[in-house]
């Protein structure tokens, strides 16, 4: 229904408060750069495109949102060279819009808890509400500082919205309905009233908000749109965005749970997680970026994940971090695991505490349980890898990569110096340094002969003794 609506959103200022060299809008909330969630609003809303306003660091925001909503499609920009008001922001927008739009709705890129449904009722209202020419939302709070005051006529119908700055008497002062900034209007209404606007209030700026008297003025109705002032906070410094961080962190939290994943407190999962039925994610457990968790998983407390993908059934035990790695169905990962990019944990394999894998794939049932370093590896099915293995993969130049053969035993404290490839089967003795290929189902073993000395060690404790009475002796 609103596909002949252009969304305006307005995100060209430059955020002073934020004291930040990045663009206010490509600040993250829950993982994303929160201009991410208004346009995201907008789209759900359905209307037909998105025109966001750009000035400040354009070049990063423009980026960002072609990566995030492709170039070319109902997400585009338009540049405000200069900063001169909400108002000459709209302007600027407009042009942009295209000549099939019939409407638009206008709000500000920092809000950031805006959902589709917030922006949608504002859109909507033009049609329960044809005869008017304005429809926007108004919240009414307690103390409304710093937002611009709804002002209404004896009739109750909106007249104008008087910018905090420009609060005239105690009457206008007393007013606690306020403006969210969400505007909905024909493009022909629009384009005449914002040609309309002078810069005479007390900031020098082009006000969007005097859209409102300009359409009293002209006899047209203005619509309210009583809207959550939950809702309607924006980001202007980086105690709110801590705010609009947990506020929306915890939406998200709320949405796995009602879709039947449980989750302690503490845990902090990302907005573009995805995570299946019966999971569980424990408290302090951090899912970032594009993770996702299988249906039964078990994240167990303290565990970092950043794009992972982690199986059905797997567990994955407390403080364990996996970054850009696949862990397979039923695995066992941790505690104190860490898989670093581009490992492939196969299904029922196990990888316990203290190891480090890198650029490594393991095979269904391989298992290293302690203590080891597996880089640029290939594990077969059922190897096992024992405390302390090395994979030596790298000369201060380049990567070489160790092959493991299925079933293959590598005993405790070996360094394997790759390249170097274990046959299927082969035995590696404990403390074993292999330099040379070893054959299937062969035993290799490369460590110094053990020599016993009945009797010695007393010998040698009062040697020592002697010794050190000596020196005692002589100081
Ligand atoms: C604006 C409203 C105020 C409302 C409040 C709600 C006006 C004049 N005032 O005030 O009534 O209560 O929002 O949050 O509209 N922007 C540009 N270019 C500019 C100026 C601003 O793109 O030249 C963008 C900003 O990036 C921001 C949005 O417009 O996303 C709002 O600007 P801001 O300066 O924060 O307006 P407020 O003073 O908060
Ligand atoms: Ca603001």
């Amino acid at each position: 229904m609103l596909e002949k609506t252009t969304a305006l959103i307005l995100a060209a200022g430059q955020g002073t408060r934020m004291k930040s060299a990045l663009p206010k809008v490509l600040h993250p909330i829950a993982g994303r750069p929160f201009l991410h969630f208004p346009v995201r609003a907008a789209l759900e809303a359905g209307c037909g495109h998105v025109v966001v306003v750009v000035g400040h660091g354009r070049e990063h925001v423009e980026a960002y949102l072609a990566e995030a909503f492709g170039a070319g499609g109902r997400v585009k920009t338009a540049v405000q060279r200069e900063q001169r008001g909400t108002g000459d922001a709209a302007r600027a927008g407009l042009t942009a819009v295209s000549p099939e739009a019939e409407r638009v709705l206008i709000f500000n890129g920092d809000g950031a808890l805006l959902r589709a449904e917030d922006v949608g009722a504002v859109a909507r209202m033009l049609d329960e509400d044809p005869a008017a020419a304005v429809a926007m939302a108004t919240c009414t709070t307690d103390d409304p500082f710093g937002y611009g005051r709804v002002l209404r006529d004896g009739l109750g119908q909106i007249v104008a919205i008087r910018e905090h700055k420009d609060l005239a008497n105690d009457e206008e002062r007393a007013v606690k309905e306020w403006n969210p900034g969400i505007f909905a209007a024909s493009v022909r209404f629009i384009t005449e009233a914002l040609a309309a606007l002078t810069p005479n209030n007390a900031q020098g700026e082009y006000y969007l908000t005097d859209i409102v008297s300009f359409a009293a003025r002209n006899g047209q109705r203005v619509v309210g749109v009583p809207s959550s002032p939950d809702v309607m906070e924006g980001v202007n410094d980086r105690a709110q965005l801590a705010d609009l961080d947990r506020i929306m962190c915890d939406r998200i939290l709320k949405k796995h749970r009602i879709a039947g994943v449980t989750i302690r407190d503490g845990a902090r999962i990302e907005d573009a997680v995805v995570i299946e039925r019966d999971a569980t994610i424990e408290s302090f457990a951090v899912l970032r970026g594009n993770t996702r968790i299988g249906a039964g998983a078990r994240i167990d407390v303290g565990c970092v994940l950043t794009n992972a993908t982690i199986d059905e059934g797997v567990e994955l035990k407390p403080y364990s971090v996996v970054t850009q790695s696949h862990v397979r169905a039923r695995a066992q990962i941790g505690p104190f695991s860490h898989l670093r990019p581009e490992s492939d944990v196969g299904e029922e394999a196990h990888v316990g505490n203290f190891v480090e894998t890198k650029k490594t794939t393991l095979a269904r049932r391989a298992k290293a349980n302690h203590l080891a370093y597996l880089g640029d590896g290939i594990v077969g099915e059922d190897a096992n890898i024992g405390a302390g293995t090395i994979f030596c993969n790298y000369d201060g130049f380049s990567k070489q990569t160790t092959r493991i053969g299925k079933g293959a035993f590598i005993g405790s404290d070996s360094q394997l110096i790759a390249p170097v490839t274990i046959g299927d089967g082969a035995y590696v003795g404990t403390g074993t340094t292999v330099t040379k290929d070893v054959p299937a189902d062969a035993l290799a073993i490369g460590r110094a002969k053990q020599e016993n000395k009945e009797g010695y060690a007393s010998r040698l404790r009062t040697r020592l003794k002697a010794q050190k009475d000596d020196r005692a002796k002589k100081s």
